[in-house]
C-alpha cells in the first residue's frame, strides 16, 4: 500500500476531505495532535479498530483512546458519575493533553477498550485533529501512531516506519507537547493518575484536591516495554559518573543530553523541562538514525513534567547510573 502524504493549507476542512472519507470507510489516518501523532480509525467500527492494532503490532488488550469533539460526546459514550469532577477538569484542560478514564457505553466495542468496561476519552488541542473528528461526525479510536514499543512519533521524519502500512498522512509538523497525554481515572474520587502526562500532577491537585499516584502505573499499556531505539539509553545523575560510564563499557561514539555544558561528546542541552519534553522522543529517534551507539540522559526531576519525562526514560532506559 503506498502511503499519501498531505500537508494541510488555510482550508483545514478541505485539505482533509479524503482523510474524512477514509475514517468514514473503516480505514487507518495518521493525524496530528498536540502531544504526538496518532493513528486513527472509526471507534465505533471493531473491524476498522483492528486494522490499527495489526499495523502497530499492538497487544489486543491494550486498549485505545477515543478522540472526541467536546463534552457532549463525551456524555454520548461514556456513563459519568462524578460530574462536578468531570466538569473542572474539562474546564481547565479540555481541549488538551488529559485523558479521562470512564465507564463505557455499549455502542463501544470492545476490541476498543481492549476488552475493558471502561472508556479512555480526550479532546486532543489541535485543529486538525478536531476538524477531523467534526467532519467525519465520529469518535476516532487513536493510540501513538508508532510501532508497538518504539517512540511515540513528533513529525514525519519519525513515521516513515508507517510507510506504505498506512493509506493517509496528515503532515502537520512537530508536535507542540512531545510527550503524550496525562491518563486520569475519574470514575471515583479521588482521581487516580495512569499515565503521567504533559498535565502534570502539581496542575491536576489545583483543580480537584487530591490525587492518587500509583507508582507502579496500572494503565494496561504500562506493561509492556516502551520508547525502545536500537541504541542503547543510560540515565544518569552525576556527570562524572557518566563519563566513567562511558570510558568504561567502550562506547566510541556516545551522545549527551543534559542541562550541563560539556565539551567531549556530543551534546543537546536543553533550559527546561518543558523544552525537554517536545524533544525527547524525536532525541532517543534521531540519535538511532544518526549511528550513535549510546544515549546518555541527565535524570529530570522527579516534579512537574520532569515526573512525566522521567516515567517516560524509566522505560526507555537500559542502564541506571548515580
Ligand atoms: O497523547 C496521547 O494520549 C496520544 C495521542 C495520539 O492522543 N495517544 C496515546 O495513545 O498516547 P496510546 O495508546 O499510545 O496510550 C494510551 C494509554 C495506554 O497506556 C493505554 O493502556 C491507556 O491509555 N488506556 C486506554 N484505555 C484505557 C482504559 N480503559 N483503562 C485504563 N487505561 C487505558
Ligand atoms: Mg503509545
Amino acid at each position: 500500500m503506498e502511503t499519501k502524504i498531505i500537508k494541510i493549507d488555510t482550508d483545514i476542512s478541505s485539505s482533509i476531505k479524503e482523510a474524512v472519507e477514509l475514517i468514514k470507510n473503516s480505514e487507518v489516518v495518521v493525524f496530528p495532535t498536540e502531544t504526538v501523532y496518532g493513528i486513527g480509525a472509526n471507534g465505533l467500527d471493531r473491524e476498522a479498530v483492528l486494522k490499527i492494532f495489526k499495523i502497530k503490532n499492538r497487544p489486543a488488550d491494550n486498549p485505545l483512546i477515543l478522540h472526541v469533539f467536546d463534552k457532549d460526546w463525551i456524555y454520548e459514550y461514556a456513563v459519568v458519575k462524578e460530574k462536578s469532577m468531570l466538569n473542572d477538569l474539562y474546564d481547565r484542560f479540555s481541549p488538551g493533553p488529559i485523558t479521562f478514564i470512564l465507564d463505557k457505553k455499549n455502542i463501544i466495542p470492545y476490541e476498543t477498550t481492549g476488552g475493558l468496561d471502561s472508556v479512555a476519552i480526550r479532546i486532543p488541542d489541535h485543529q486538525i485533529a478536531l476538524s477531523l473528528i467534526k467532519d467525519s461526525k465520529l469518535p476516532i479510536a487513536a493510540p501513538s501512531a508508532n510501532i508497538s514499543g518504539r517512540p511515540s512519533a513528533t513529525n514525519i521524519d519519525m513515521l516513515k516506519e508507517l510507510f506504505n502500512k498506512v493509506p493517509l498522512i496528515i503532515d502537520g509538523g512537530e508536535t507542540q507537547f512531545g510527550i503524550e497525554s496525562t491518563v486520569v481515572d475519574i470514575r471515583t474520587y479521588p482521581l487516580k493518575v495512569l499515565r503521567p502526562g504533559s498535565v502534570t500532577i502539581e496542575e491536576l491537585k489545583k483543580v480537584v484536591g487530591r490525587v492518587e499516584i500509583n507508582n507502579s502505573f496500572i494503565s494496561p499499556g504500562t506493561k509492556y516495554r516502551h520508547y525502545k531505539v536500537s541504541t542503547t539509553v543510560c540515565m544518569f545523575k552525576n556527570l562524572n559518573t557518566a563519563f566513567d560510564f562511558v570510558k568504561n563499557n567502550n562506547f566510541i561514539k556516545p551522545f549527551f543530553i543534559s542541562r550541563q555544558k560539556i565539551d567531549k561528546f556530543d551534546v543537546y542541552n536543553f533550559n527546561s523541562y518543558d523544552e525537554l519534553s517536545s524533544k525527547i522522543y524525536r532525541l532517543l529517534y534521531e540519535c538511532e538514525t544518526k549511528g550513535y551507539d549510546l544515549i546518555m540522559i541527565e535524570e529530570p526531576e522527579s516534579k512537574g513534567i520532569g515526573f512525566s519525562i522521567l516515567n517516560r526514560l524509566q522505560k526507555a532506559s537500559d542502564y541506571f547510573i548515580n
